[in-house]
């Protein structure tokens, strides 16, 4: 197996990209989870839906497929992804920006997906205000995500790779907490922890063991059986939500 420099964690995702245990996505739950926002958040026919994060580009070949009265638009920051998803989904509506700074127009969208890229980006506020201000009012974010279970441990999160999904997951009540903040509203919520199982197994059953997975999490800087403590403690897992733009709330 190609081993990554660890200087910088974004790579890692990069690096994932390409791995058979990421043709479905580069996060748990597949398109079958995909498939179970699009029913939560029922979208109207002809919504423009933005896919931040796309990655390599499996939702939007998803959504193009599936859902053909759909319009859908990706970014990434990563170029070597979106050219991944041209060349392999054949994928041309992504644009290569940052979450930071949309290069959208205001209520441009009447839904945001975002597929295990918040908790890679912190939840960070700047980032959430963006996605808020290219929403429709009204309109709906689409989220899956890794988070904790049990918070109380989360400040141990220093021992993570900043720019990985565990490195910025947060618990449960603090998810609600900052989407309120920037005006989202929680609609739906449910919680798939056996899929990040899955995930392990088959990252196992792909790459002989987890040990590639955790060096790269904590740029090889904690040892195994630290994580394992952190992971006992904190019980990461997998959720999907749907919260609306809630432009009362914000006015
Ligand atoms: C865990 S991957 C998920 C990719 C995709 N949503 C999927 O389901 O396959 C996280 C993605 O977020 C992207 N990302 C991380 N930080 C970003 C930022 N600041 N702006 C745009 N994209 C970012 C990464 O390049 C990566 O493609």
């Amino acid at each position: 197996m190609n081993r990554l420099n660890h200087s910088e964690a974004g790579k890692f995702y990069e690096w994932l990209g390409p791995n058979p245990v990421a043709k479905s996505g580069i996060r748990p739950g597949g398109l079958a989870l995909t498939q179970r926002l699009m029913e939560v958040a029922s979208l109207p026919s002809g919504s423009r839906i933005l896919d931040v994060g796309c990655g390599s580009g499996v939702t939007l070949d998803y959504l193009r497929q599936k859902h053909p009265d759909f319009q859908a638009f990706g970014i990434d920051k990563s170029s070597k992804l979106l050219s991944l998803a041209k060349t392999v989904h054949y994928v041309d509506d992504i644009v290569n920006a940052d979450v930071g700074f949309l290069p959208l127009r205001d209520s441009s969208f009447d839904g945001v997906i975002s597929e295990c890229c918040l908790s890679v980006i912190s939840y960070s506020k700047v980032f959430l205000e963006e996605l808020f201000r290219v929403l429709r009012p009204d309109g709906k974010l689409l989220l899956t995500d890794v988070y904790l279970r049990n918070d109380s441990g989360a400040e141990n999160h220093v021992e993570l790779a900043q720019g990985c999904c565990l490195s910025g997951a947060i618990g449960q009540p603090e998810i609600v907490d900052r989407l309120a903040g920037c005006g989202f509203r929680i609609i739906y919520w449910e919680d798939y922890s056996q899929l990040l199982k899955d995930f392990a197994v088959r990252w196992i059953l792909e790459n002989g063991s987890m040990k590639e997975f955790w060096n790269l999490m904590s740029n090889g800087q904690t040892a195994t059986s630290c994580l394992s403590d952190w992971i006992q403690e904190t019980r990461p897992g997998y959720y999907l939500l749907v919260a609306q733009k809630n432009i009362s709330e914000t006015n």
